[in-house]
């Protein structure tokens, strides 16, 4: 798959003015949380903690500023998001009621509110607090009409947070929740300068890019991130077979986020393709009909029932007091349950050498045998 990773060094405000309206599937945002700290930290030990205290996150003078800040940013990512794109952002306690509020002063549509829970928080060290072993996500539409992606199967199949191995082995698949376990960034994917120390303060972990990219787009989609650092993003979203554009005010960060994207691979497989979510071909009982995958005047039975009805050349089907009506319609009325329609493939069998077989099951065999897709 041919993708595009670009990496602009700038203040995200003005480079966002320059980037083409309407141009972008995706956007993850991890600005400056603005945590307002001051003075050193120091662990249970003694040694010192090096959290986050650049000056990046320390820029801003009062809560005004912030929000202007905060206005400017979202303002330009809004511009440059395609209608039915969304946009994730993250945040701390300091800084995500700021974020929301400007976000729906503006018109995005919140989707979600997701809570990172770090599997490896660091402790409160001086023992004054809650350990805040969290971080927040609101995941929005552009606007409340967004038809924004959201792959609901592949989401399932990444969910492994309430669904233990074995289960999972056995083909047992839940819906991924708004909390999410994850390990902050370590080991070896932690990014380290040349004297070997850590490069950046709050890189994420590419996990957590992981689940993002492949839930909310779709393989070729472009991926924006304002705010790039080590450019995370990027390198998940190649990795993923998405395009990427990355801005960040540091020379620094751009340089080594550059060599990082170069050295990741693209790995595309079912949950980058999505392929659970792929819709299967729509297909009529005519259609089949006119292949002889089912035949005019054949009956069909109601499932745990004696009741029939007999099938149309149209596809219709002809009820027990002669009226008409479609095996969608037919399903509810003999089976008597209190909704109009019910899924007729799910209730209807016919006869297949002397065994009754689901009409689904018949229909699944005709998509196979004439969507290759599928095989
Ligand atoms: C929270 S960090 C992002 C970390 C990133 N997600 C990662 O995994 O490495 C925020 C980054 O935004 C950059 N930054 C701060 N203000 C900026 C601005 N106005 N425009 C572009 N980048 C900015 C900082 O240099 C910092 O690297």
């Amino acid at each position: 798959m041919e993708t595009y990773s670009k990496i602009i060094n700038g203040n995200c405000i003005d480079e966002l003015k320059k980037l083409p309206e309407n141009s972008v599937d995706l956007i993850f945002a991890d600005p400056p949380y603005w945590m307002r700290t001051s003075g050193v930290l120091h662990r249970v030990e003694g040694s010192e903690f090096n959290g986050c205290s650049d000056e990046w996150d320390n820029q801003f003078e009062c809560l005004d500023d912030y929000i202007s800040f905060t206005r400017n940013w979202l303002e330009g990512c809004r511009r440059v998001l395609k209608p039915n794109g969304s946009i994730w952002v993250i945040g701390s306690m300091q800084c995500i009621y700021t974020i929301g509020n400007m976000m729906q002063e503006l018109g995005f549509w919140i989707i979600n509110d997701v809570i990172w829970h770090k599997k490896n928080p660091t402790p409160n060290f001086k023992g004054t607090r809650l350990n805040n072993s969290h971080e927040t996500l609101i995941w929005a539409a552009k606007s409340s009409k967004s038809k924004y992606t959201f792959n609901y199967k592949t989401a399932k199949e990444l969910n492994k947070d309430n669904v233990t191995e074995e289960e999972f082995q056995k083909g047992v698949r839940k819906q991924l929740g708004s909390v999410w376990r994850i390990a902050v960034c370590q080991g070896n994917e932690r990014l380290k300068d040349k004297d070997g120390n850590k490069l950046h303060s709050t890189q994420k972990p590419q996990e957590l890019l992981y689940r993002i990219i492949n839930i909310s787009s779709k393989l070729g989609d472009t991926v924006l991130d304002p705010f790039g650092g080590t450019m995370t993003t990027g390198a998940v979203a190649k990795q993923c077979g998405r395009n990427f554009t990355g801005i960040e005010a540091s020379p620094v960060y751009c340089q080594f986020g550059e060599k990082r994207i170069a050295n990741t691979i693209e790995c595309i497989g079912d949950i980058e393709k999505a392929v659970f979510d792929i819709k299967p071909p729509k297909v009529t009982l005519q259609d089949m009909i006119a292949n002889n995958y089912f035949h005019e005047n054949e009956k069909m039975f109601l499932k745990n029932s004696d009741k029939y009805v007999t099938l149309l050349g149209s596809g219709r089907v002809v009820l027990p007091d002669g009226e008409q009506t479609d095996i969608h319609t037919a399903a509810a009325l003999l089976s008597r349950r209190k909704a109009a329609r019910l899924n007729g493939f799910d209730y209807w069998y016919v006869q297949r050498d002397n065994k009754n077989v689901l009409i689904d099951e018949i229909r699944n065999n005709y998509r196979k045998d004439f969507f290759a897709v599928l095989k």
